[in-house]
């Protein structure tokens, strides 16, 4: 059950992402942050954050494979991140936490086609998707910003930190790290199964957990 977001909902979704990057205290990081969401605000309305056919033999699972999807999950992941992150607020950096949840997913940007005109992905059997995927080239775009800043090596690394090992493939080292990874794997793995058809992949589940005829037995 594939729902696209309409542009009332996107623009709505969009205000919330603003909102949260305003809430960044540090002046570089929210510069930063909110330049890529605006620059790159065509790309969240338009993109899935999942393709439906290939990420389920690329990852076992996909998500939000709707148009505007990527904005849906950016949103739900910040979401998760930060109320998860207020629970230790006393020992995380809520900037960065915001700041890489943000910001997590922007790779999905360029390995994504926009959604077209009939409800389908275009075609996102590309190189930089099959061969590098959405951390590398996340990494790249939010370094790029944060060398236009007035940043420390060391906080500049830190937020990259995040986006780099969000997906597990590198070890964490931060606290931040592990809040934005899980918040992620929260969003992906309940939406999921409340809009993606996994149990059609699967005869028996689909029949004593979803098909309503059996749901009493
Ligand atoms: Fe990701
Ligand atoms: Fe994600």
């Amino acid at each position: 059950m594939f729902i696209n977001l309409t542009e009332e909902q996107k623009e709505g979704k969009f205000e919330e992402l603003i909102e949260y990057a305003n809430k960044i205290k540090n002046e570089s990081l929210k510069n930063a942050c909110l330049k890529i969401l605006n620059d790159y605000k065509k790309q969240l309305f338009t993109r899935a954050a999942g393709h439906d056919a290939i990420e389920h033999i690329k990852y076992e699972r996909t998500h939000q494979c709707f148009d505007g999807g990527l904005l849906d999950h950016t949103l739900n992941v910040t979401k998760h991140a930060y109320n998860i992150a207020l629970i230790y607020k006393d020992k995380v950096d809520m900037d960065l936490v915001i700041f890489g949840a943000l910001l997590h997913d922007i790779g999905k940007t360029k390995i994504f086609d926009e959604w077209n005109e009939n409800g389908k992905i275009k075609s996102n059997l590309n190189y930089s998707y099959l061969l590098v995927d959405h951390v590398y080239l996340g990494e790249q775009i939010v370094e790029k910003y944060l060398d236009k800043e007035e940043i420390s090596e060391k906080l500049k690394y830190q937020a990259l930190h995040i986006i780099a090992t969000h997906m597990d493939t590198m070890d964490k080292h931060m606290t931040e790290a592990y809040i934005v990874s899980y918040a992620d794997s929260i969003d992906a793995d309940v939406e999921n199964i409340i809009s993606y058809p996994r149990n059609a992949f699967n005869p028996i589940i689909k029949k004593y957990m979803y098909e309503s005829e059996n749901t009493e037995k």
